[in-house]
């Protein structure tokens, strides 16, 4: 087919509701229900698993019953709230639960969400058939996941990272806050029934997840996505690693401007693979395993290393198709109509004969769940773009990030190995923001479902007490790099990045 041709020609202006290749496989909405004392992991798990589908193309949000109630109540006394009881607090903790709902159904409804994950712990029966019954009247489908844990040492562990430093405990109060979270668990535990998938909870959909990950028991999974949904959890663990990406050594296509191809390193893409040797010993990454894509150029940067790396095919390159080893200015002048779709929806821009970024996503998700399972590993890949809300962002050649998984979120670290490179990112053209444009042009072979819905912390609109607030425009995402400029080309590790990245910075680490 000469795509050539195709690209001169005035091309039917198609507006497709869009929707990822993931979220078709959902057919209806579904609630993730956590359950499970605290200090069991489940918002670590919530944050984790919403990262992920969102990651996938499904639009996923954590309601997290916490907040809702801090929310009501402004400020926290002690353990005593959580008694069983204790039938003032009860009521308000009920009156949070069925906020927290109304705002899941208005994320289904008006938010174009898919999956709402209730971060809450739903210990007693009373209080899943309330959301049974939810579910039920809007035909969700609900999935339960539970963590049970008996070690005290995990959740002491757990106590000591998050729940102390909770907005719950004041600075006053963070050295008895131990003593009262415990006592709040112990409050939980009088009425805690356990899920019992051989009996009662039988026809349920559901996962256990006992002792962090040790062992799992699946009951009735539903579908494709609670099959994902189990498959991710039973892959991730707790085991504190790092991840190091890295593009490339600078290469010679990358001197000459053009993308793609299977160029060697150039003399300074050489020095950096030096340096990076220096920064690897300098590190003493313990058992640090080494991934490249099947290009040259990271085979090389990896060879320089000393130390046995593995090739992925999967880590290559995004393929540009018939633009495959051009420059920009090339592209520009050949293929015209290709260049401007490509401007107004990178994300979802399929080059003709070669791939889309989504394309690219659904590429790396092995990779993804590999480094999940994974401790220590240094992935060398390639410049692509990534999704929509990280399209912009800045990752040049000669800089390692580390990513580290914390608490709730993942600690990112940029060291620039200051080895001279070409710039390679091109900015985000006047007028190209996503929000400006008119409804992207779209060729027949080039339209992919879009992927989740921007990922952007709103307010919650059902605040207890008040009415529905009017949604409000979704805006860009805010960096997540502190210093971080625009860019127009990013690299495949800002997609698996962006996995392990949540959705918002504070002093560098995410949370
Ligand atoms: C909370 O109020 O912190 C959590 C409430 C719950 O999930 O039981």
């Amino acid at each position: 087919m000469d795509h050539r041709n195709d690209s001169k020609k005035t091309e039917p202006r198609m507006i497709e509701k869009k929707c990822s290749w993931a979220s078709y496989m959902t057919y209806s909405p579904t609630v993730i229900v956590m359950i499970g004392l605290p200090a069991r992991g489940k918002t670590y798990i919530s944050k984790k698993l919403t990262r992920y589908l969102n990651w996938i193309g499904v639009p996923t949000k954590v309601f997290n019953l916490g907040v809702y109630r801090r929310e009501a109540v402004q400020s926290y006394q002690s353990f005593d709230f959580f008694r069983h009881d204790n039938q003032e607090a009860m009521k308000i903790r009920k009156h949070c639960a069925i906020v927290a709902l109304k705002d899941v159904k208005y994320y289904f409804s008006e938010e174009g969400g898919q999956i709402a994950v209730f971060d809450a712990t739903n210990t007693t029966r009373e209080r899943r058939n309330l959301i049974l019954s939810f579910a039920q009247e809007n035909s969700y489908k609900v999935f339960f996941v539970e963590s049970i844990c008996d070690d005290p040492e995990v959740i002491a562990a757990n106590i000591l990272d998050v729940k102390v430093s909770s907005p719950d405990y004041s600075e006053r109060h963070r050295e008895s806050a131990m003593d009262d979270f415990l006592k709040r668990i112990e409050c939980y535990k009088v009425t805690y029934q356990p899920l019992d998938p051989d009996q009662h909870d039988k026809d349920l959909s559901l996962i256990q997840v006992i002792n962090v990950g040790q062992r799992f028991l699946v009951n009735r999974v539903q579908d494709y996505i609670q099959s994902k949904i189990v498959y991710y959890l039973m892959n991730i663990h707790v085991q504190k690693h790092s991840i190091y990406l890295c593009r490339h050594g600078e290469s010679q296509h990358n001197v000459q401007g053009c993308i793609g191809g299977d160029s060697e390193l150039s003399s300074r893409g050489k020095e950096f693979s030096i340096a990076l040797r220096g920064f690897l010993e300098s590190q003493k990454i313990p058992d640090l395993k080494v991934w490249t894509s099947q290009l040259r150029r990271t085979i090389q940067t990896a060879e320089e290393l000393g130390v046995p790396y593995e090739q992925w095919k999967i880590l290559n390159e995004i393929d540009a198709g018939i633009c495959e080893e051009m420059t920009y200015e090339k592209i520009q002048e050949t293929y015209p109509y290709e260049y401007s779709l490509r401007d107004q929806d990178k994300y979802h821009y399929r080059y003709p004969g070669g791939e889309s970024y989504q394309d690219l996503v659904q590429r790396l998700e092995p990779v993804i769940m590999e480094l999940e399972r994974q401790g220590n590993v240094l992935v060398i890949c390639h410049q692509a773009v990534t999704r929509y809300d990280l399209a912009y962002l800045k990752c040049p050649l000669h800089v390692v990030m580390k990513l580290t998984p914390v608490a709730y979120g993942c600690k990112v670290e940029m060291f620039d190995l200051k080895v001279e490179a070409v710039n390679t990112h091109r900015d985000r053209p006047l007028g190209c923001s996503r929000h400006q444009m008119p409804p992207t042009l779209l060729r027949r072979n080039s339209f992919t479902p879009l992927s989740s819905q921007d990922q952007v912390k709103r307010p919650r609109l059902f605040s207890v007490g008040n009415p529905p607030r009017l949604a409000s425009f979704p805006a860009l995402s805010s960096t997540r790099f502190p210093g971080a400029q625009e860019s127009e080309e990013l690299n495949e590790s800002q997609e698996i990045l962006n996995c392990f990245s949540p959705s918002d910075s504070k002093d560098g680490v995410q949370q």
